[in-house]
């Protein structure tokens, strides 16, 4: 047997080779199509020096096509775990360079393995997807493959959060894996993700579109809201996925990591005075109200450019981390749509899947109204939003800031479905209809006899905003809890929190529920 001097230099040999992943002339091609490669992908993302591979002399096993002079030590992916900010996290990344990072049955054993390690441990499992899709030489093999991974895909939903990042292609069923983890990474110019390809698109419907024009980053993170995040650059796209992580607990059994702040738990905040406009018309941004409430004016908008009349996101609160949900004024004067809906309903089961408590910033006029949408199913899609904070068992603390109309006010976290603790501030309008409609029914008579219908609907309904547009009726029945200074908020939330932190919530048992999908 040869020395071990002798064998570690095989080794090396090997290990090198492995570094190489499909050889140095399409290392260079990755760099010139402007992407980074699978391994420098994990030295971004990772800290320094942490990662550990795995499986890295993992080959192929197929024959087809040449494929026995054609191996590759890791088969076109690279598998392991690593730590961000100090934590574990399961990670693959595959590598365009072989064989265009396409899924043999080695290449999805590797990945179902950490995903396995992952639930096993109780990890987040980040994958970095840049591939041709089903390795076509391997056949059904290959299509397996991926079933598997869509199995632990769901099978591992709700246990420990699943990242996606599509750094280059995933198309056909391969965009499946991505869609049902918790979050999707796009890449302006680097990412796209279809079902079907341009060109198959334009033999069936004689539609003519790009690759970018059909499943850009772009397109999916404003337009069918398939991604969550939208960076300029991968470098960008991994420090983002970085800061997710931040909030996120390693499973559903851990709690969220805690963070220590410089900012007060007790700050009051001036300009919450000055916030909402003096016309209950005008709209306002509601971004200025969740930067001067949380921790250090930090929130990481979720679904930043899709749906844009609702605003999810991650904040701290006290160190503690906290999904927000908020009515945005400023788009649509923050009604509530279909895709708003969809938008906010998936982030609160999010959040309370990983025990995130739920922060609802209130300023709705209602559901959106038209025929697109009743005929595009807000019935259905409204009813989400509904179940989902009707399911939720973690804090629910809600903040009427202005409006909370007809049904959006019991949907948006009402005391109703459990809201823990339900503010307002004195500008609130909790109702079944804003004045000018309320008016118009009830009094219609009156205004088509007077001598002056205009001055009459304007005189009535300000009878009507003093007598119901205000927080006093509900806060009469309990139904806030508080009516508050709003320079007080943060304060108030945080001592909510605190208060908290032991809540033991339950639902029936059950298999599960059937939330109106
Ligand atoms: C095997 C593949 C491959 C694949 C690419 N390659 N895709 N090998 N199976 N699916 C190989 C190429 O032969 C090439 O090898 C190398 O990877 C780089 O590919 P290029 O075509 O040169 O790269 P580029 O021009 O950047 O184009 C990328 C691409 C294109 C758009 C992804 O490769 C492509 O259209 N590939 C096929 C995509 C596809 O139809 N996949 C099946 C989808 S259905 P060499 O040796 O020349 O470097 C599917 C089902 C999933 O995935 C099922 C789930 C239920």
């Amino acid at each position: 047997m040869p020395d071990q001097r002798t064998l570690l230099e095989e080794l090396q040999h090997r290990q090198a080779e492995a570094e190489l992943g499909g050889g140095k002339a399409r290392i260079a091609q990755q760099h010139r199509k402007g992407k980074l490669t699978a391994r420098e992908r994990l030295d971004l993302l990772l800290d320094e020096g942490s990662f550990v591979e795995l499986d890295r002399f993992v080959t192929h096993r197929s024959t087809a096509f040449g494929l026995a002079d054609q191996v590759y030590p890791g088969d076109g992916v690279v598998t392991g775990h690593g730590r961000i900010g100090g934590r574990l996290v399961y990670v693959f990344s595959q590598d365009f360079t072989v064989f265009g990072g396409s899924l043999s049955e080695a290449h999805a054993e590797k990945i179902c393995k950490v995903m396995d390690l992952a639930l096993r441990n109780g990890a987040p499992i980040i994958g970095l997807n840049d591939s041709g899709g089903a390795r076509i030489q391997e056949g059904v093999a290959s299509l397996g493959g991926y079933a598997d991974i869509f199995l632990r895909n769901t099978l591992a939903s709700g246990v420990v959060p699943q990242i996606s990042a599509i750094l280059g292609p995933c198309a056909g069923g391969a965009v499946y894996s991505p869609a049902i983890t918790d979050f999707t990474f796009m890449v302006r110019g680097v990412s796209y993700m279809f079902v079907t390809g341009p060109s198959v698109v334009k033999t069936v419907t004689h539609e003519e579109v790009s690759f970018d024009g059909l499943g850009g980053a772009d397109v999916h993170g404003g337009t069918s809201g398939v991604s969550h995040f939208t960076r300029d650059s991968e470098p960008a796209c991994l420090q983002a996925i970085r800061e997710l992580v931040g909030f996120l607990p390693g499973n559903n059994v851990d709690e969220p990591p805690r963070l220590p702040t410089d900012d007060p738990d007790d700050r009051r905040d001036e300009a919450l005075l000055d916030v909402i406009p003096a016309s209950a018309t005008q709209p306002y941004d509601m971004h200025e109200v969740l930067r001067r409430v949380v921790d250090d004016g930090s929130f990481l908008d979720v679904h930043a450019g899709f749906a844009e009349n609702i605003l999810c996101g991650f904040a701290r609160l006290g160190g503690r981390p906290v999904g927000i949900v908020a009515n945005q004024p400023a788009v649509l004067a923050g009604v509530l749509d279909i895709n708003a809906s969809a938008k906010a309903a998936r982030f609160i089961r999010f959040c309370d899947c990983f025990n995130l408590p739920v922060v609802t910033f209130v300023d709705v006029p209602g559901f959106l109204p038209g025929v697109a949408q009743e005929h595009g199913g807000i019935i259905r899609h409204g009813a989400k939003l509904l179940y989902a904070y009707c399911e939720a068992t973690v804090p629910k603390l809600t903040v009427i800031t202005r409006k909370a109309y007809g049904g959006a006010y019991d949907v948006m976290s009402s005391k109703h479905i459990r809201g823990d603790l339900n503010l307002a501030w004195p500008s609130a309008e909790i109702a079944v209809m804003g004045p000018r409609g309320a008016v118009e029914i009830l009094f219609r008579d009156e205004i088509a006899k007077a001598d002056d219908p205009v001055a009459e609907t304007a005189r009535l309904g300000e009878e009507y905003t003093a007598r119901f547009a205000n927080p006093y009726a509900a806060a009469a029945r309990g139904y806030v809890d508080d009516v508050i200074d709003p320079r007080d908020t943060r304060p108030r939330l945080i001592e909510a929190l605190r208060t908290l932190a032991g809540k033991r919530d339950r639902n029936p048992p059950r298999k599960h529920g059937n939330i109106p999908l």
